[in-house]
């Protein structure tokens, strides 16, 4: 099989870190590296999270560090979503390895210019990170084969009513990243609303019984309790998991899965009202180019059983073992 060599960007996160166990399972990706954002919680937390979880998961991948904050707004973390310590407050071990010695512009740039073939991206975090190295390195442009984001949304927000949270916290890198030419599929909120575990899949997830499902039920837990819901009046909340970040690792592994539009979006950065909103031009009535492939619907069945395959996998590298994946 051909492996597809990534970088994952993230903010681990809750979300986060169930799409790092999802991925790293998954033989059709080449991890090359792992970057972290400030966003679920500050860099330092989310830098740590990042190898601590991969340390749980016995696999050693680069993590390098991103930068502190946001382009030009002060940032903003969702402590009441993902914890005091970016992981509802579930302990994983110490870092069995140090942080890369080299900045996330700096491994990306390398990394994506040395590679010999184009690299996929897959961000599942505010896109401060890709929004910089693109002001500082936009040649890199010719060696990025696409961007799977997890962000934005054509109809509501979870930050504000018309904004999600990745892209609210830093909305000119995405508006960088939004205006590079770059393929772009945008996992919003349209579908990750519908790429959720339900009661059933808790229970089914926690009968396995394992020290991981234990984890996975106590940071599902925290975040269902916590997530804001963003269903318009309470008769509308429902205690579903949303997938959010598994999604865009979901599409690169399995694009069928999916389905969805290629749109014109445009990132508002202007208004204090409406900062973060993804204008999403779904009505295709503007006469600008389509420039994100915009997800709406998910087959949920099928990417939750390739979930909780992904864990009965994971509980193997945890006990040491190999998926028998062959190296390219
Ligand atoms: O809006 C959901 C997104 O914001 C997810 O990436 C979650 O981890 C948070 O970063
Ligand atoms: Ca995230």
């Amino acid at each position: 099989m051909k492996r597809i060599p990534v970088i994952i960007d993230c903010d681990p996160g809750i979300d986060d870190v169930m799409a790092l166990l999802f991925a790293f399972v998954r033989p059709e990706l080449d991890i090359r590296l792992i970057t972290t954002e400030a966003g679920n919680q500050t860099q330092d937390k989310t830098a740590y999270n990042a190898r601590s979880f991969l340390t749980y998961m016995n696999q050693e991948v680069e993590v390098a560090r991103g930068l502190e904050q946001p382009l030009f707004v002060d940032l903003e973390v969702a402590e009441e979503v993902h914890g005091e310590n970016g992981l509802g407050d579930v302990i994983f071990p110490e870092p069995s390895f140090e942080e890369s010695n080299r900045t996330a512009i700096h491994a990306l740039y390398q990394t994506i210019m040395t590679s010999d073939e184009p690299i996929v991206l897959i961000a599942t975090g505010p896109l401060t990170n890709i929004g910089a190295l693109l002001l500082a390195h936009p040649e890199v442009k010719d060696n990025i084969r696409s961007i799977s984001f997890m962000g934005g949304a054509a109809v509501g927000g979870n930050m504000t009513p018309t904004a999600e949270f990745n892209v609210y916290v830093d909305p000119h890198a995405a508006d960088i990243v939004f205006r590079s030419g770059i393929p772009i599929v945008m996992s919003g909120l349209d579908v990750t609303h519908k790429a959720f575990l339900d009661e059933d899949d808790l229970k089914r997830i926690g009968d396995i019984g394992t020290e991981l499902t234990e984890r996975l039920v106590e940071l599902m837990t925290f975040y269902t309790k916590a997530a804001t819901q963003t269903a318009f009046h309470e008769e509308n909340y429902d205690t579903n998991v949303r997938l959010h970040d598994l999604c865009a690792v979901g599409y690169v592994v399995e694009p069928k899965l999916f389905q969805g539009d290629d749109c014109y979006v445009a990132i508002e950065t202007t208004s204090e009202l409406t900062r973060g909103t993804t204008m999403v031009d779904y009505t295709q009535s503007l006469p600008y180019a389509k420039n994100v492939h915009v997800l709406h619907t998910v087959d949920r069945e099928r990417f939750v059983a390739m979930f909780i395959d992904a864990i009965q996998k994971a509980e193997q590298l945890i006990k040491g073992g190999n998926l028998h994946v062959e190296k390219n």
